[in-house]
């Protein structure tokens, strides 16, 4: 709900609540963003009081020497008013000035939130506030826009600049400012590498700036865009937690700073790292949409909240809430080896023991037999595919077996006869050497023509034939950020996300019914933008259990488990090496959308049972596994990792234990679970040779807790124990 009182807005979600009021100045004070509060927000508790000017503070104006911006929480920080914070706009006109001073000018009240020209965004119903601020200076109007997803306890944040009579070029308009009062806080940010997704680090935020960024083109592995700024007192399950992210797959940035005077800033946006936007006058420039959340209950408060919301108001079109297909993907069983009969043979192996959906993966096509040719070439490769993606398809519908494809629009090879027509395509410095990433160019996406061809050609691939579902691709971060086209350079990475999105907007449309996979060599592009065109995300290359546990648990911070693809892979593990159980390698990959990327033709007869029943399991609990309440578990011993997914109605959940070394002669962990009805009495069942081990109330499990008991590290040990040996996970299911 919306609620303005003398130019106060309160803006209330089901449990926050986010203040801000117009001061004489012009000036939008941020007074409170946290735990609902009733009322109207008027308050003379709240606000900033600044009855001393001290020496070298500069007052704003004349007519008030002690009130400086510099200690002013606000909603848009600008360059040159005496605010000397990170800003969050920075424009220059063509005389060379920086100084901008964005005061108030009028506001109204809508519903629902309309689409923003270019940029994926949020949607749904929600209310929303619209404040005009103008700069004298530049000339520049600037329009903030909240939406309100009250149930979810989200608030987006959007900001829309116009140049006035005169151009100015844009250095930075950051999608997001939070100005918190104190600086008592810990910012988490979820980083890594290829293989190395999406790990959270914790640090207490001091005097000074924390960024994290990417200038990759990307989202990136290296930093997502999701973080969460944890108050002194907040844990997993109680406590200040805000989270923030972004709906924007190009260069992001995120800043953290904590003044001398005791404030602590959060920004974040585009990266304005390489990026000067030309605004010619009356021309606009929307910055993507920024997310922010807060919760009262913990980290684990905020990320149910985050979920809610990617569900609710990101993941659209067919597959927004319908159960996801089990899938074999033909990866890791013959990379490029492929040809139609070995995909037939796999396709009814994969049926026969349950899978719905068979994936073509890469080397399906132009002379593609390893990485360094071809892409660009998007036209099956009669030696392999003889009678093209429409037979295969009609034999895998004959099985029955839907048919998946891989394809990475977005690059060309030099080895292929798209780069022979069109050299030009490609990203590229004059006079300088290509810098390459798997052997590949990143095409220009900032060309229209380039972006509609991909658009054709994928039109006619996808058309081509029976096509269910679609891997897209995208294996390299970009260098050589050049386009050959006039006035594109000042903001190609932006240009380039822009094109990405036309492409994912055309094609995503005219297949409604396929169901699109994101993919960047695993997570290499993990992020909102993505998911408002494709319901799902490859989530990581890295299938080991070991580090796919971590991964998992990570992305679980900001993103549910329905948009993560989660595979069972062979053993030892392509990217470690490492060997763990079959059940084990289930056990963690059946906690996200499940599949397998294994030559399922070549599995004996006991692991061929063993698979048949898995899918059967996940299939028959599968909206548990891919759309139930996920709660991170807390076991005090970092040799485990746990977590529990809960049905709407909480009759049923499933919890996945993870052990990472068997060390013998320790005390086993105890499970205190969560999301449980207090009330309700469950019967547990362990996935493994033990079946039942106990029944116990909500109340029980979740505030005693379940004691497993001695954990053994191979069978016949005693019948009573847990086995579980190094790498070894097990789910428990839980029934009322
Ligand atoms: C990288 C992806 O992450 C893999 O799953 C696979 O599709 C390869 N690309 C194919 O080249």
């Amino acid at each position: 709900m919306i609620t303005i009182t003398n130019l106060t807005f309160k803006l209330d979600t089901d449990n926050t609540s986010y203040i801000m009021r117009v001061l004489p100045t012009g000036q939008l004070e941020q007074l409170h963003y946290g735990r609902y509060i009733s009322g109207n927000g008027v308050s003379d508790a709240l606000g900033e009081k600044h009855p001393v000017g001290y020496a070298n503070t500069v007052a704003y104006s004349q007519q008030d020497v002690t009130f400086c911006l510099d200690q002013l929480p606000t909603e848009l920080s600008g360059v040159g008013k005496g605010d000397f914070r990170e800003p969050a706009i920075e424009l220059t006109g063509d005389d060379g000035c920086f100084v901008t001073d964005f005061g108030y000018h009028s506001h109204r009240v809508t519903q629902g939130h309309p689409a923003i020209k270019g940029l994926p965004s949020a949607y749904g119903d929600c209310e929303t506030l619209e404040i005009t601020l103008l700069d004298p200076i530049s000339g520049c109007t600037l329009l903030l826009s909240y939406h309100l997803f009250a149930h979810c306890d989200i608030i987006t944040r959007q900001t829309l600049l116009t140049a006035g009579d005169k151009p100015v070029t844009v250095r930075r308009v950051m999608s997001m400012q939070l100005d918190l009062h104190g600086s008592n806080y810990r910012m988490v940010t979820f980083n890594g590498a290829w293989a190395r997704e999406m790990q959270p680090e914790e640090q207490p935020l001091r005097c000074g700036r924390f960024v994290i960024d990417a200038k990759s083109g990307v989202s990136s592995n290296l930093h997502n865009p999701f973080f969460m700024i944890k108050g002194s007192d907040c844990t997993e399950t109680a406590g200040d937690c805000w989270a923030f992210n972004l709906i924007y797959s190009g260069n992001h940035c995120q800043i953290a700073e904590v003044s001398p005077h005791g404030r602590t800033r959060l920004l974040s946006g585009i990266n304005p790292h390489c990026f000067a936007h030309r605004l010619e006058a009356g021309e606009q420039f929307a910055a993507p949409e920024a997310v922010l959340g807060y919760s009262h209950n913990g980290a684990g408060g905020i990320s149910r909240s985050m979920h809610d919301f990617v569900r609710g108001h990101i993941v659209r079109g067919e597959w927004k809430k319908m159960p996801r297909p089990v899938l074999v993907n033909s990866w890791e069983a013959n990379y490029f080896d492929i040809d139609e009969d070995k995909l037939v043979a796999q396709a009814h192996k994969a049926h026969a023991l349950g899978a719905e959906l068979y994936v073509v993966d890469d080397g399906w096509f132009g002379k593609r037999n390893n990485d360094t040719t071809s892409l660009g070439d998007w036209f099956e490769n009669p030696s392999k595919l003889p009678g093209g993606l429409a037979r295969l398809a009609e034999r895998f519908a004959s099985i029955p077996m839907a048919l998946g494809l891989w394809v990475e629009p977005e690059m060309v090879s030099v080895e292929s006869e798209l780069y022979k027509a069109h050299p030009d395509w490609a990203l590229a410095v004059p006079a300088s050497h290509h810098s390459m990433g798997r052997n590949q160019l990143v095409l220009d996406l900032s060309r229209d023509e380039v972006c509609d061809y991909m658009i054709q050609r994928m039109t006619a691939v996808i058309g081509s034939a029976d096509i269910s579902y679609i891997k897209w691709d995208m294996n390299r971060n970009l260098s050589d950020v050049y386009s050959v086209c006039a006035g594109h350079n000042g903001d190609l990475f932006h240009r380039y996300t822009l094109g990405y999105y036309r492409i994912m907007q055309a094609v995503t449309e005219r297949f409604p019914k396929v169901l699109f996979e994101g993919c960047a060599g695993g997570g290499n592009r993990f992020d909102l933008g993505v998911l408002c065109y494709m319901p799902q995300i490859w989530l990581s290359d890295n299938t080991d259990v070991h580090c796919r546990a971590a991964i998992q648990r990570g992305a679980s911070y900001g993103y549910p488990q329905s948009v993560v693809a989660a595979h069972l892979s062979d053993c030892p593990n392509h990217q470690t090496g490492r060997t763990a159980s079959l059940s084990s390698r289930f056990a963690v990959a059946a906690m996200g959308l499940l599949g397998y990327e294994l030559d399922v033709t070549t599995l004996g007869t006991d692991d061929a049972d063993v698979v048949h029943r898995q899918i059967e399991f996940y299939k028959q609990h599968r909206l548990l596994l891919q759309y139930g309440t996920q709660h991170r578990l807390d076991i005090d011993d970092d040799n485990f990792t746990a977590w529990i997914t809960v049905s709407g109605d909480k009759s049923e959940a499933i919890v996945l234990l993870y052990q990472q070394l068997f060390v013998p002669n320790t005390p086993p962990p105890l499970l205190r679970l969560r999301g449980l009805d207090p009330k309700r009495s469950y019967r547990i069942n362990e996935l493994s040779s033990r079946g039942e081990i106990a029944t116990a109330s909500g109340d029980l499990l979740c505030y005693a807790g379940l004691r497993l008991g001695q954990i053994v590290p191979v069978d016949g040990l005693s019948p009573n124990a847990l086995v579980l040996p190094d790498f070894g996970a097990v789910l428990l299911h839980l029934t009322s």
